[in-house]
């Protein structure tokens, strides 16, 4: 485990009230874990900002009735085999899918993968998680 670092923070006092209800309606224990929290989304977001490996999260809805919908993201899919560790499909009811494809990989890869799903006719709804492989948030 790294070194542990104290440090004094100074903000106005009707930010530092924000954060106290942000940290109690979130649950956390202490304020530590919850700036540390905060520091870690935000370089996750640098992450993918500077194109890094990064890990994700691709959902997509659609409706499997769709003329060649299914076959056309499963090309897509093995087009792209290298950035994708996992696919889970789940059958919403007699006509939606919900499909949810873990991805890794450069940032701008998978965002232009997630683009690629997205813009299929017929893909109902589609979003972007994005995470990290961790390396940078210990
Ligand atoms: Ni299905």
């Amino acid at each position: 485990m790294s070194e542990v670092v104290r440090f004094c923070v100074s903000i106005e006092k009707p930010l530092y009230h924000q954060m106290q209800k942000l940290l109690h309606k979130s649950g956390y224990a202490n304020r530590s874990e919850f700036i540390r929290d905060l520091i870690r989304e935000h370089l996750v977001k640098e992450e993918w900002k500077s194109n890094k490996e990064a890990l994700g999260t691709i959902t997509l809805i659609y409706n499997h009735h769709k003329r060649q919908l299914s076959e056309r993201l499963i090309d897509l899919q093995h087009d792209h085999h290298q950035n994708i560790l996992a696919t889970t499909h789940v059958h919403l009811d007699h006509d939606m899918c919900a499909e949810t494809i873990m991805v890794r990989g450069r940032a701008q890869k998978i965002e232009k993968l997630a683009n690629l799903l997205r813009r299929e006719k017929g893909v109902l709804h589609a979003s972007l998680s994005i995470g990290s492989t961790g390396r940078q948030l210990v």
